[in-house]
């Protein structure tokens, strides 16, 4: 799968990618707040203009503005769900509850989840291991995995507060399998040998996100199997 990449993964760039052997691409993140007030700049950053497969990514806590949302919102050819954001650790949005402080919320995340589910749509998550390594310590990110149906899981094996530079931690995925969901491996993947091993693993597939910048051919080259 190709990552969604805020300023990268418009029409284009994903098309580039699933013609490369990306299963399913997403669109950089949109709030929900600004998409359920219709404003312009949001609505843009989730249209599929092709029919290349993408999963809108959303972000916001509020059931109310995922109802309002969702009542005006149109499938088109392409479209596969969404995926909610649970990853984002940009200061600003923790402070207001969003991004990777929601992996706490299992409950808010569910509901939010089983609206999507109810308006005809299937959602999946994306989210971080916490906020910090205390929270990471404390298998957060396995609470929330055991406690919401979402069709699949993508971890994006940092916490928060870990920068782009620090090595994901790919020893978190065995336990995240074992919880019996579909995951998906984020963060660092760029070799086939990698690829191999999180199959190994029994994970249901792998996101890439930077390694696509540099080389949007990668899907095709770590293919392992289908991701369906
Ligand atoms: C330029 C850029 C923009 C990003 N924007 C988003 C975003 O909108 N939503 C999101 O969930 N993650 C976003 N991310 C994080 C990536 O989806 C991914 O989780 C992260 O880059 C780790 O994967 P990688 O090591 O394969 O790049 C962004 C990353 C980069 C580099």
């Amino acid at each position: 799968m190709l990552a969604p990449m805020e300023g990268v993964t418009d029409n284009a760039f994903r098309t580039l990618c699933y013609r490369n052997g990306a299963d399913l691409t997403f669109t950089e993140m949109a709030r929900v707040d600004n998409l359920s007030r219709l404003k312009r700049g949001e609505l843009e950053k989730i249209t599929i203009t092709n029919k290349t497969p993408t999963q809108i990514q959303i972000a916001g806590a509020k059931i109310s503005e995922y109802e309002k949302f969702l009542r005006g919102f149109k499938a088109v050819e392409g479209f596969m769900g969404f995926n909610l954001n649970l990853g984002c650790p940009s200061p600003a949005y923790i402070r207001q509850g969003l991004g990777a402080a929601m992996i706490k919320r299992v409950s808010r995340v569910n509901d939010i989840v089983r609206l999507i589910n109810r308006s005809g749509f299937e959602c999946s998550v994306k989210l971080r291991l916490g906020l910090n390594g205390y929270e990471k310590g404390k298998g957060i990110y396995l609470n929330l995995i055991e406690g919401v149906d979402a069709s699949f899981f993508v971890v994006h094996a940092r916490t928060a507060k870990q920068t782009g530079r620090d090595p994901a931690d790919f020893s978190v995925y065995a336990k995240c399998v074992d919880t019996g969901k579909r995951i998906v491996a984020n963060g660092d993947v760029k070799t086939k040998k990698q690829a191999e091993e999180l199959e190994g693993i029994g994970l249901y597939g792998a996101m890439i996100g930077r390694a696509a910048i540099d080389n949007p051919g990668i899907f095709n080259e770590l293919r392992v199997r289908d991701c369906s």
